[in-house]
């Protein structure tokens, strides 16, 4: 069989992320709260407990070949009440740094992924007019714990696209508001938080660079990035559909990237499906053939898309999330390969794209949804904590370590073809 080789570029980063809410258990947030009042396969509880086995967690993914994991930090953990800083729990994510840099993994750092301690959340949250500041009294407190040691933060996850949409106008996440008025308002102080923050943490850094990154060469530039978008969306062809679409795409997609241009350093992408909210899009782009566990409809070469359109941003790019649900294993690996391939193909045409994390390295707590979604490479037993390591992350796995994906030459044209 004729096997096509697509090489990425040399020092080409690949892993896999999580974020603190979904794996760690036992949290005290506006989140927790929340699911109090929902039946119990929708609390989080103990979740994957990694926050005593994140070790065992990294030793899976180095075993893996992975070199880069993004994790997040609990804002709830780390300032329990307001203005008071738990000094242990800093320590703690100081150990899950050490641990992934003793394995040789760079740490990708998350500083906010949807969830907030309960006293922020009774504030008003984002909402407030006053938490650009709050938050970035946080953010100052933790970079100064880890500055010579990461060198790779993230200051939002989703922040303005799902989380405003699901927490503020659609009312599916806590606190559950429908308001758009509250919906601009947020997405507004997204907007002066992420400069705020932006500003503080390159000020943290701009200390001499000798006592910066002793230990790892590889933090001397800090840099800073935002994540966003999640969806591909179809464009109609009627002048009115194309319309529509630009308008969605830019409010869903684009909006935070654009406005805080300035303040970050590389984009974060997160892609998992296409979107077929804008009318017409079945006339452009044909239903696809599979779909996930989550009902989302599978297109592999949406990534190839939305990279191509973030490269006007002239930004470094990290591919942060792209996974799927798939409890039985039978599409994940078939889904990481496709995707993969359009990856590298817009690396091809001068996308600046530097690595590919997986969502997520295990089955976690997703969100309203519970337990029952399984994105992981690693399969969780949530009643004994027992990881497995799936069939598609050995396939991954030697993606990872060859740093090139092979395909056999006749299933690339069948990728082609969309
Ligand atoms: C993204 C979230 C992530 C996970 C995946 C499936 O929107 O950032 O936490 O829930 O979806």
């Amino acid at each position: 069989m004729d096997i096509m080789s697509y090489i990425f570029p040399e020092g080409f980063k690949w892993g896999s992320a999580t974020s603190a809410h979904q794996i760690e258990g036992n949290n005290h947030n506006d989140w927790s709260e929340w699911e109090k009042s929902r039946p119990p396969e929708f609390r989080s509880g103990k979740a994957c407990d990694s926050y005593n086995r994140y070790e065992e967690d990294f030793d899976i993914a180095k075993k893996l070949n992975q070199n880069i994991h993004r994790f997040s930090i609990e804002w709830s953990r780390i300032e329990p009440k307001e203005g008071r800083f738990d000094h242990e729990a800093m320590h703690h994510y100081v150990n899950v740094v050490k641990a992934l840099r003793e394995r040789g993994i760079e740490p990708i750092v998350q500083l906010w992924h949807f969830t907030n301690p309960v006293w922020f959340a009774e504030k008003g949250g984002f909402l407030n007019v006053d938490s650009p500041e709050i938050f970035t009294r946080y953010v100052k407190y933790v970079v100064d714990n880890l500055k010579d040691r990461v060198g790779l933060w993230i200051t939002f996850n989703e922040a303005a696209s799902i989380y405003s949409g699901f927490a503020y106008l659609n009312g599916q996440w806590p606190p559950q508001h429908r308001n758009i008025f509250e919906y601009i308002k947020v997405r507004k102080n997204f907007i002066k938080a992420q400069a705020l923050a932006y500003r503080t943490i390159k000020e943290i850094y701009t200390v001499p660079q000798s006592t910066l990154g002793l230990n790892n060469p590889t933090s001397h530039n800090v840099e800073v990035g935002l994540v966003e978008n999640n969806a591909f969306s179809a464009l109609g062809n009627l002048w009115h559909e194309k319309m529509i679409g630009k308008l969605y795409n830019y409010q869903r997609n684009l909006y935070f990237w654009d406005k805080a241009l300035p303040y970050y350093d590389f984009l974060g992408l997160n892609y998992y499906h296409v979107d077929r909210r804008v009318p017409g899009s079945y006339r452009v782009l044909p239903k696809q053939d599979w779909m996930s566990e989550m009902g989302w409809e599978t297109y592999p070469k949406g990534i190839y898309y939305r990279l191509m359109e973030l490269k006007k941003f002239k930004k470094p790019i990290y591919v942060i999330e792209n996974g799927i649900a798939d409890s039985k294993d039978e599409l994940r690996g078939r889904f990481i390969k496709e995707h993969l391939r359009w990856v590298w193909q817009a690396v091809h045409d001068g996308a600046d794209v530097r690595g590919y994390l997986y969502w997520s390295l295990l089955d976690n707590f997703e969100w309203a949804r519970g337990f029952k979604p399984r994105f992981g490479l690693v399969e969780i037993d949530y009643a004994t904590f027992e990881r497995k390591i799936r069939p598609s992350a050995l396939e991954y796995a030697k993606i990872c370590k060859a740093n090139q994906l092979d395909l056999p030459a006749g299933r690339q044209e069948l990728m082609i073809k969309n």
